[in-house]
């Protein structure tokens, strides 16, 4: 979604805006901009293309204070009229992130006061209605004042003609940071646009309001109390977030899973045994009490959570729901205390995942866990219980390393409740942990298989449709393969349970409809194999993703891609990684822009 970025500096900050604003590309967006304060007048370029175009419009502007804004469209067209910022009768500019519900009412009530509207968007009334209040002086307060008239959610920079040396900021429902430097200071929507300039930074809390000047920045919470809030040090890197040798983040995110894995699995593998503690320290008490587990989240973080169902219910016995988070949160739903609301997401920031944590919340369930891939986020503050997964940062829309993370947060949190059951006797522990730490060389073992992937996409490319079959736990992972065809090639691909293919979608297969089947060797194997012979009678053309020992022949029209091992409960996660390659070689032959997939974007702000 939207990126932010804004500085106030003693040099010129205009590369530092566009810099930024590359490192936020990856949020996806359709339009950019940027405006300096200079000379005591508003100096804005926008543009309806990449940022790069940004940064040749703007390669003579000069400004020591200004804010910057990828823009992904909501109300109005991608075009340059309603790109950020957005200004009032030339003395304010604001950029925004999130939606404002009662726009379309401040609007009315703005035109009548002999306001002129330039664009379509709901941002531009927070210009004018801070513009509105200015009159009184401080911009401080003016943005106040015009933050307490907004129903919606918000991230905004605000700068004024005549202030030449402050910037306003503030957040409610969308993430908003505050990078603290010497003598200089900057905001972003996201660390990796601010670790060109530092790596100390204060994570925003709901409702903030931040007046940020040259040499220092006064905080001020919902209530208008001024606050301190931490300075924490970011471990992130500005080489976690380079393309290095790989031609997409996606491949390079692919690549980085053995790692991403291990370094989610340290902590554990390092140990003799497994601890509710690695949870937090209130897991120790609140586990025990656990009833049931109900999973929230959406795309891939929901279908690591479907992977978990299986995980939970079979080996520790534990009851278990998995629910889209945009539709509980608006369902009425019967509360158990004793449920443990597990949410799952990368971003931690995905408005729908973080509405139906609190929704959870005020429903009566006390004991929340997130797994999340970004410390300090929205969804991580609002629970009780953590799991960090650490995959690093994930820059390609499409959702790789951050799910299979996932998928092994969730396994451990699998073993720890059937510890706690009296399901996970030592041996069985230790063979598991014993699987874990081989987990990252499984992978590395898999990711070989790539040239032979690379293969299989040519015959995808010329084809507008594609059925992914899975049985059991590995379901969810056909559903995983589907979203990431269909997300960055814009193959339309669908998701069956293999049993279902009688039901009704058989009807769809011919030469033309590639069936993707993941074929583990697992007790379901022989009923899948009868699945497959009803698609190959049907004509259909058969790629099998299966086991070492699953023996299925490669025939006419069957093609077989052969796993190096069987990983037993883990296997969904091996069998992840070739369904991500295939996804990633389709788009490639079909020359779609991988990383920045249209339409999408990384972290979903608004509802
Ligand atoms: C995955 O490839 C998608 N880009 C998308 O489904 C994503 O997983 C979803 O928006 C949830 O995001 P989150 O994990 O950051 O909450």
């Amino acid at each position: 979604m939207c990126g932010i970025v804004g500085a106030v500096a003693k040099r010129n900050i205009v590369s530092i805006l566009v810099n930024g604003l590359l490192r936020l590309e990856y949020r996806g967006y359709d339009s950019a901009g940027l405006v300096v304060v200079h000379d005591a007048k508003l100096e804005r370029v926008r543009s309806a293309g990449r940022v790069a175009e940004l940064g040749q419009k703007s390669a003579n502007t000069y400004g020591e204070l200004g804010i910057a804004h990828t823009r992904w469209a909501t109300h109005g067209v991608p075009s340059e009229r309603n790109a950020h910022p957005h200004m009032s009768r030339d003395l304010i500019a604001v950029v925004h992130n999130g939606i404002i519900e009662n726009y379309e009412e401040l609007r009315t009530e703005l035109t009548a006061q002999g306001y002129e509207f330039t664009s379509d968007t709901d941002t531009e009334v927070i210009a004018h209605l801070i513009h509105s209040h200015y009159a009184q002086g401080s911009l401080l307060i003016a943005t106040q004042m015009a933050l307490s008239q907004l129903v919606g959610a918000y991230a905004i920079g605000v700068v004024a003609a005549d202030n030449p040396h402050q910037l306003i900021a503030a957040r409610k429902g969308s993430p908003l940071l505050l990078g603290v430097g010497v003598g200089e200071h900057f905001v972003a929507s996201d660390m990796s646009a601010l670790l060109q300039v530092t790596k100390n930074v204060v994570y925003l809390e709901e409702g903030d309001v931040v007046e940020v000047n040259l040499a220092n920045y006064r905080i001020f919470d919902q209530l208008g109390n001024s606050v301190q809030r931490q300075v924490h040090v970011s471990e992130l890197d500005n080489d976690s977030v380079e393309l290095g040798e790989y031609q997409h983040y996606m491949q390079k995110e692919i690549h980085e899973q053995p790692q991403a894995l291990a370094n989610t699995l340290e902590s554990v593998c390092n140990s003799q045994s497994l601890v509710p503690g690695i949870f937090g320290a209130e897991a120790n008490t609140i586990f025990p009490q656990v009833e049931n587990i109900l999973i929230l989240a959406c795309g891939t973080s929901n279908h690591s959570g479907q992977v978990a169902k299986y995980w939970l219910e079979e080996i520790a016995g534990i009851p278990c729901n998995v629910e889209i988070a945009s539709e509980y949160r608006y369902r009425t739903s019967v509360p158990n205390p004793k449920t443990l609301v597990v949410t799952i997401s990368q971003s931690g920031e995905t408005a729908d995942t973080l509405a139906a944590l609190i929704h959870a919340k005020s429903t009566g369930h006390a004991f929340t866990l997130a797994i999340c891939n970004v410390p300090e986020s929205a969804i991580i503050r609002q629970s009780k219980l953590r799991l960090l997964t650490r995959a690093g940062p994930e820059i390609g829309v499409a959702s790789t390393k951050a799910f299979t993370t996932q998928l092994a947060a969730l396994f451990l949190l699998t073993l720890v409740m059937a510890k706690l059951r009296g399901r996970l006797d030592a041996e069985r522990e230790q063979q598991f942990l014993h699987e874990l730490r081989h987990l990252p060389a499984a992978v590395q073992k898999v990711l070989a298989l790539e040239p032979k992937i690379a293969e299989m996409a040519k015959h995808f490319a010329n084809k507008h449709h594609a059925l992914f079959l899975g049985r059991g736990m590995h379901f969810p992972i056909a559903a995983e393969g589907a979203l990431k065809l269909k997300e960055i090639s814009y193959i339309h691909a669908e998701a069956y349970p293999a049993g279902e293919l009688k039901h009704g979608p058989l009807a769809l297969v011919d030469a033309d409809m590639p069936v993707v089947s993941v074929a583990p060797n697992d007790t379901l194997l022989e009923k899948l194999k009868s699945n497959l012979q009803e698609v190959k009678a049907r004509g259909g053309e058969l790629f099998v993703f299966a086991d070492a020992e699953t023996h299925i022949k490669e025939s006419e029209g069957v093609h077989i891609l052969q796993m190096p091992e069987h990983a037993g409960f883990l296997s969904p996660i091996l069998h992840t990684i070739p369904l991500q390659l295939l996804a990633y070689y389709v788009a490639l032959e079909k020359g779609t822009d991988v990383d920045k997939p249209r339409n999408l974007a990384k972290s979903v702000t608004v509802e």
